[in-house]
């Protein structure tokens, strides 16, 4: 039996990797380390409960010595552990860069020591900055423009420094606007999406002409799947679709499949140091045989429907003291100072 670690895989992209691993990976015993803060959540992996092939570890990614007992025995360490809320980095910077930079520190630390086989680092296109025209390569230049982008390039150029100096055969994937099951409804669709469902209305992001391309969560799981089994260490690979929908199209789009008033799209001042488009090229991870399987109607559709079927999940998660104080800070009082 194989042994991977999952940090951070009781978050969105984590607990759906570590679902897929468990469904196409029979071979593999998965080891979930999470700090459970406020995006981690264990109600998000309830439905892989009832195997032993799954072991769940609550702790630190930034604690050597918990990391040292979840690495032991692994062959395998995929990274999802981390702050991803561009606009929450914006308010608190300082609480990305330990768990996004130091916590990548320690696990790369442990890594070497315990001699794990792949290393592989999720990261983002967000590393990219603003790309207004074209499409971004694997060898273009790391220009980040928020502090959430800027730990994500960090941890990436510290994982390559391991590479390239320790030979630890590291992997990075940079991910495009991931969606789907178990996303906290923070980030913009699953806002936009419990928003119409409780007839609040939907804030866009100044004049709503920031683009993004979406991807399906299990898309992006095939995908580290499939860098994992066929990647060459030392590189990284871009993981999106070339779907682009603007914040003002996504609104409408939104309201429009869950058949409330278009009126509830509402324009809220920008995003400071808001990146406007980022575009992949995918054509490395393509040539290791990958492709999305959704299309950016389906994806809706699909991410739409699992709201509206799961709205304990999120209702639970809406009426924290700790979601109400964000979205107080982030959409009420926002423009007010
Ligand atoms: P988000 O989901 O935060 O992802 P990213 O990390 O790519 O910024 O936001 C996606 C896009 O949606 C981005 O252009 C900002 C915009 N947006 C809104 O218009 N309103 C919102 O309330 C949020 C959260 C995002």
């Amino acid at each position: 039996m194989d042994a991977m670690l999952v940090t951070g895989g009781a978050g969105f992209i984590g607990s759906n990797f570590v679902r897929y691993v468990l469904n196409c990976r029979p071979d593999t015993q998965v080891v979930v380390l999470d700090a459970l803060t406020y995006a981690g959540n264990l109600a998000n992996l309830e439905d892989c409960g009832g195997t032993e092939r799954l072991r769940f570890i609550h702790g630190d990614i930034r604690d050597r010595d918990t990391v040292d007992d979840a690495m032991r025995g692994v062959d395998t360490v995929v990274n999802f552990a981390a702050e991803s809320h561009v606009d929450r980095s914006i308010l608190d910077p300082s609480s990305f860069i330990e768990p996004n930079y130091n916590g990548v520190c320690v696990l790369l630390e442990a890594a070497r020591r315990l001699e794990v086989q792949r290393f592989l680092q999720v990261s983002t296109d967000e590393v990219y900055g603003h790309v207004p025209a074209g499409f971004s390569v694997e060898s273009d230049a790391l220009a980040p423009r928020n502090p959430y982008a800027a730990s994500k390039a960090g941890a990436e150029l510290l994982a390559q420094s391991y590479y390239t100096t320790y030979g630890l055969p590291v992997l990075i994937t940079r991910g495009g606007n991931t969606v789907g099951p178990y996303q906290y409804p923070e980030k913009v669709l699953p806002l936009f999406i419990t928003n119409a469902l409780e007839y609040k209305p939907l804030p866009v992001y100044g004049d709503g002409s920031a683009v993004r391309s979406y991807l399906y969560v299990e898309d992006h799981c095939s995908a580290i799947d499939r860098v994992l089994r066929s990647g060459e260490p030392g590189n990284a690979y871009n993981v999106g679709t070339n779907y682009e929908v603007s914040g003002r199209d996504l609104a409408g789009r939104v309201l429009e499949t869950l058949d409330r008033p278009a009126a509830l799209r509402e324009f809220v001042p920008d995003r400071s140091g808001h990146d406007l488009r980022y575009a992949l090229d995918c054509g490395r991870i393509r040539a290791l045989g990958w492709r999305p399987a959704l299309d950016f109607d389906t994806l809706l559709d699909r991410t739409v429907q699992w709201y509206v079927t799961h709205r304990p999940w999120w209702r639970e998660i809406r009426n924290e003291s700790g979601f109400r104080s964000y979205y107080r800070k982030q959409y009420d009082e926002r423009g007010q100072s």
